[in-house]
């Protein structure tokens, strides 16, 4: 007979790393809220709030907005199984690891995909989109806004306005930006955005907001052949999340929508903005502590993502020994580089809930310990004091 595992008894970390992030305490409380049925009034008042609340978050007038059960990639695969039919041509702009999991996923659909690729840390310029789009014409152009595994930010304004001309849809993946940066879908005119609740919404993984323009929505109601996948069929789920057409499609995960009804709601009492520029203000003074440590970012200045710092990690110094002496001595998790990136650079996150001076000035204080542990010189408490004269102004 094997014996029961001991009950659930977590460590209490700091989630610095590419996510998931901190969890707001009002947010591990509505998890444990009580399951109610799914189609129960209350939970269905819940359902129509979180569209609401995700409308606003996510800047739209969109109907057809609604959270997807399931991780971020769940996310993914919605958008382009639902826009994608067989032999559809879409462009998939791949600068990382995300890109490439967009084409991988583009492709299993069926898609004829056109890979654009760029070095990891670099963004597309919107010559080069212009340049891809009318030589392809592609019914779709799929574009990650936060590269999650380089820290670079693509400007996506242009970018849409370039698809349109040429007659194509727009498929962002804003898991990372979504909560932290504004992410503009009515305005940019962006056609599917999907999004995921561990990054900047501070929310546990297990649900992908989504929104599709009625532009996007017009294309899934012209479909000729199902979608291929019956889970993420939004032809059905639509009518799941519609309080004029409701009918069950799937059960519902209650109590994660419970947590993202509370991260939403938290969002909103802290407005986008404040919440923008506290993301914006962290980082300014990560980045000047991490200066006076010596320690680069891996991605220009004009490019970095405020949520995900790709820092370069400093000759001679073991990347695994400092990442796994923060977790253990500290109890910070931070991020390994990815792809070609890894063993060169470290991944900060100041995602969310986990944005905050305190976590900034405590991971500087750590990180210099650890390098002090990997013989590295530096003057003591240098990273520190740069990033509280940053807050100071
Ligand atoms: C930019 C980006 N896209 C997609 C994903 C996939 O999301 P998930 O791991 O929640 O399935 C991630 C996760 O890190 C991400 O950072």
């Amino acid at each position: 007979m094997t014996d029961t595992p001991q009950p659930l008894g977590p460590p209490q970390r700091i989630l610095m790393g590419p996510g998931p992030s901190d969890t707001h305490p009002q947010v591990l409380s509505a998890l444990g809220a009580s399951t109610v049925g799914h189609l129960d009034p209350y939970f269905l008042k819940i359902m129509n709030e979180v569209q609401s609340m995700l409308r606003q978050v996510f800047q739209t007038k969109n109907e057809l907005t609604l959270a997807v059960s399931g991780t971020g990639s769940a996310g993914m695969e919605t958008c382009v199984v639902n826009l994608i039919e067989p032999g559809d041509k879409m462009i998939v702009c791949v600068n990382g690891v995300f890109g490439g999991r967009m084409a991988d996923v583009a492709e299993r659909a069926g898609a004829e995909v056109v890979k654009l690729e760029r070095p990891f840390g670099e963004v597309f310029s919107s010559a080069e989109i212009e340049a891809a789009v009318k030589e392809h014409s592609p019914k779709v152009l799929g574009i990650v806004h936060a590269e999650t595994s380089t820290g670079a930010l693509q400007p996506l304004e242009e970018i849409s306005r370039i698809v349109h001309a040429n007659g194509g849809l727009i498929l962002v993946d804003c898991v990372t930006s979504l909560g932290g940066l504004p992410v503009k879908v009515d305005e940019w005119q962006l056609d599917a955005v999907y999004s995921g609740t561990q990054k900047c919404l501070s929310c546990p993984p297990g649900l992908a907001p989504v929104t599709f323009s009625p532009r996007a929505v017009e294309a899934i109601d012209k479909r000729t052949r199902k979608v291929q996948s019956w889970y993420l069929d939004l032809t059905m789920v639509r009518n799941y999340w519609s309080d004029s057409s409701r009918a069950y499609h799937h059960t519902a995960p209650i109590n994660m929508n419970y947590g993202l009804h509370e991260a939403l709601r938290l969002v909103l009492v802290e407005g986008l903005e404040n919440r923008f520029a506290r993301h914006r203000r962290n980082h300014e003074a990560l980045k000047a502590g991490l200066a006076a440590l010596g320690i680069r970012y891996a991605v220009a200045d004009e490019v970095a993502l405020p949520m995900l710092n790709a820092a370069q990690i400093p000759d001679g110094v073991d990347d695994a020994a400092v990442r796994s002496q923060l977790l253990n001595e500290f109890g910070i998790e931070i991020g390994a580089g990815l792809g070609p990136m890894k063993g060169k650079t470290w991944r900060i996150g100041l995602m969310g809930e986990a944005s905050t001076p305190r976590n900034v000035l405590l991971f500087l204080a750590a990180l210099e310990n650890c390098l002090a542990t990997q013989g590295l010189e530096l003057t003591p408490g240098a990273g520190v004091a740069a990033a509280g004269a940053y807050y100071r102004g």
